[in-house]
């Protein structure tokens, strides 16, 4: 199959978080299962900045929106046996940060634009165009709203995945016309119409053949009144479409037996003693000194998604019974300048990294005992899956993929479980289950029991990817 990922964000050329980690590894994983990959995104300005690439300008085409002409250049290169097709302007995409702007939705409608004129004019022709999250969720809209043109590139099938319902790439109704050049129509009939505005993600939903959330208990949570943010009506409308898929992880950039980044490599026999090792040069990076006791650790987005309600409190706690705390993130400013005041309350035992820092995470997952991920709401989650590879046990709020990926130690299951868990999101839960952990992480033959789970569990691609496929064939069969 011939296959075309659009995305907003692809490793390994640029990341804020798990979607570009997710489009290079299940790309990587469908090139080996014989399919024929491309991914497309936008030429940001730190790719520019930090890749030297061997890159070919393959087209030139001019996107029309509303009124405005602006000229998109298209380049492609090579990574791994994926073709990266890069769309250049300067206007938009040669920003200091990836997302953020004041005036995203008119970039990313920008992105489509382009995307779907470089598509007619080359006559590309895939077989699937999977997009992704609001940022690229109209290309089905845009190209089945124009028949000819659909017909031309021989009507790719769209599947649309949902990494994070909380952006639904909301605006105003006259920005169909003013960016996507669409009729009022499809906002007043309902189609794109979400709230009293449109979206972006809405429209996806409503155009895509098939629809794809990153866990099956997320599919569960967005089909309730209560988790499903607003999207649940339109999704149980389209809920025989509507799938729920557990990401993996990329096996090849998180092995803890061939990890550059780790000073201490391991495997299923030399895991206790190295992470222990590993675990020093953790705290050595931090000028921490607090060998014997566990190192608490997160590396996550700071923002309310992921918990900080929560999490600081028990970090406190935690601190103050003389844990490490290893932090590394970057988000909300007022969190930030909390995890601050953390470290210099407790500057002997708390390390934070504010920022963002692909070795120190390897480093991290590899020295750390007890991965912090207790997250308000969370689709997937790759941080737990990666800590397991790195036998550190996750202590999670079972919620959506976490919920799908951890098994809780409750005091029986010794020989399966791989982490901790809590259900509520309050203090109270999330601390009580720290402490829980703190006291079986003292039982030491426990402890590498656990650590083994873990290590044992498999997280790869191979059989999600397998499902992507099997979806992506019903829909060329139909
Ligand atoms: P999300 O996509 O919601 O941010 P995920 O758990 O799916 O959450 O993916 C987060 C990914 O980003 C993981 O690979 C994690 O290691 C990485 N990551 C998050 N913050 C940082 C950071 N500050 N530095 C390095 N890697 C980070
Ligand atoms: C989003 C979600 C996260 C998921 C990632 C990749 O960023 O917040 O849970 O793992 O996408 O699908």
């Amino acid at each position: 199959m011939k296959i075309l990922m659009a995305a907003s964000e692809a490793r390994p050329l640029c990341k804020t978080g798990g979607l570009a980690d997710v489009i290079y590894s299940l790309s990587k994983e469908l090139v080996k299962q014989k399919h024929e990959v491309s991914i497309i995104l936008p030429f940001y300005q730190q790719i520019k900045d930090r890749f030297q690439l061997e890159l070919t300008q393959i087209d030139s085409v001019v996107v029309k929106m509303s009124w405005r002409r602006e000229i998109a250049n298209i380049f492609k290169t090579d990574i791994e046996g994926i073709t990266y097709y890069l769309v250049e302007d300067r206007h938009y995409f040669e920003r200091s940060r990836l997302y953020g702007e004041d005036d995203d939705n008119e970039r990313f409608a920008f992105l489509n634009l382009a995307i779907k004129e470089f598509l007619i004019k080359e006559k590309m022709q895939f077989d699937i165009i999977h997009v992704n999250d609001w940022h690229t969720a109209m290309l089905p809209c845009m190209l089945k709203e124009d028949r000819v043109n659909y017909d031309l590139i021989n009507k790719p099938k769209f599947v649309l995945s949902i990494h994070n319902p909380a952006f639904q790439g909301m605006m105003d109704k006259y920005c169909l016309g003013d960016y996507y050049n669409l009729p009022d129509y499809l906002y007043d009939n309902g189609q794109v119409r979400f709230k009293n505005t449109f979206s972006t993600l809405k429209a996806g939903i409503v155009y895509a053949d098939k629809i794809i959330v990153v866990s099956p208990t997320h599919r569960e949570e967005l089909l309730s009144n209560e988790g499903g943010m607003g999207l649940n009506d339109i999704l149980n409308y389209r809920r025989d479409d509507f799938y729920g898929i557990l990401n993996g992880i990329d096996y090849e950039e998180w092995n803890p037996l061939k990890d550059k980044f780790i000073p201490y490599n391991f495997n299923g026999v030399t895991y206790f003693k190295n992470k222990k090792l590993n675990k020093i040069e953790l705290l050595k990076r931090f000028n921490l000194k607090n060998y014997d006791k566990p190192v608490f650790a997160m590396v996550s987005r700071i923002t309310w998604q992921k918990g900080m309600e929560i999490a600081l409190p028990c970090l406190y706690l935690l601190a103050s019974k003389g844990c490490n705390v290893i932090i590394l993130g970057s988000g909300e400013y007022a969190y930030e300048q909390e995890m601050e005041n953390l470290r210099r309350t407790f500057p002997d035992n708390v390390g934070i990294y504010i920022g963002y820092n692909d070795e120190l995470a390897h480093l991290i997952y590899a020295g750390s005992d007890i991965f912090l991920m207790p997250s308000l709401f969370e689709p997937c989650g790759l941080g737990q899956m990666i800590a397991e590879r790195y036998a550190t046990l996750p202590l999670v709020r079972r919620t959506g993929g976490l919920k799908d990926s951890v098994i809780s130690f409750d005091g029986l299951n010794p020989l399966t479980a791989d982490g901790f868990g809590f259900d509520a999101y309050n203090v109270e839960a999330i601390n009580n289950t720290a402490l829980w952990a703190l006291e079986n992480w003292e039982n030491i033959p426990l402890r590498k029991l656990l650590m083994k789970n873990a290590y044992m569990t498999d997280n790869s691609w191979k059989k999600s990817a397998k499902e992507y496929i099997t979806i992506y064939k019903d829909l060329l069969n139909k």
